[in-house]
């Protein structure tokens, strides 16, 4: 019980690392909570211009979820872990990047973090989530309308190759959580006023 709370919160502190702002501070760039949708998360950052941070906010914010994922499966005997709990540990990195606790508990919508978590569960389950978001962005432009269909899909996924478990709850939870995240987004494409992929905004 003990080394599952230590996971959780261990897990939780490496997902409050906010890359957007992290990496937007190292190479000179605004804030992201300050320009676009004010949201801290690669999507974002990409309206500032620099593709560059972009993509190394998106590893970043990935990566933790892998990485609080493998930390977790790499000491999976010695603490006794169950699959399921490594998949509450990954979703306590998910929580760590929508609430940070080294940013005011004020964070992004989860997308690279969940895709970096559900690629540390399942490397299948990760990459189909990923193609999914990609499809959908390449013939949508969406980044938002591509995260809450991957989303879906992930939990879709994930009851195919894992059954319906405890890990199919994390991940249902973490859908629920990244769709509620969007709902700004979600308001903006039903009124025609989400902004594409790439698209510059004050
Ligand atoms: O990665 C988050 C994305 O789905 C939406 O981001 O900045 O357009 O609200 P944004």
């Amino acid at each position: 019980m003990l080394n599952f709370a230590a996971g959780l919160l261990i897990a939780y502190l490496i997902g409050s690392i906010s890359f957007a702002v992290v990496v937007s501070k190292f190479v000179g760039l605004a804030d992201p909570r300050t320009y676009g949708s004010k949201n801290p998360g690669a999507t974002n950052v990409l309206r500032s211009g620099n593709k560059k941070a972009a993509v190394l906010t998106l590893l970043g914010d990935a990566l933790k979820g892998t990485l609080a994922v493998a930390l977790a499966f790499h000491f999976q005997d010695q603490l006794g872990y169950s699959r399921t709990d490594i998949a509450w540990i990954g979703l306590a990195a998910f929580i760590g990047h929508l609430y940070p606790v080294f940013f005011k508990f004020e964070g992004g919508k989860g997308v690279a973090t969940a895709l970096g978590v559900l690629l540390g569960l399942n490397w299948v389950l990760g990459l189909a989530t990923a193609i999914t978001w990609i499809v959908i962005a390449y013939f949508f432009r969406y980044s938002s309308l591509a995260a809450l269909i991957a989303a879906l899909f992930a939990v879709f996924y994930n009851a195919l190759l894992f059954g319906i478990n405890g890990q199919a709850a994390a991940i249902t939870i973490m859908s629920a959580l990244l769709i509620y995240r969007h709902k700004q987004n979600i308001a903006n494409l039903i009124a025609g006023k989400e902004s594409k992929i790439g698209q510059k905004k004050s």
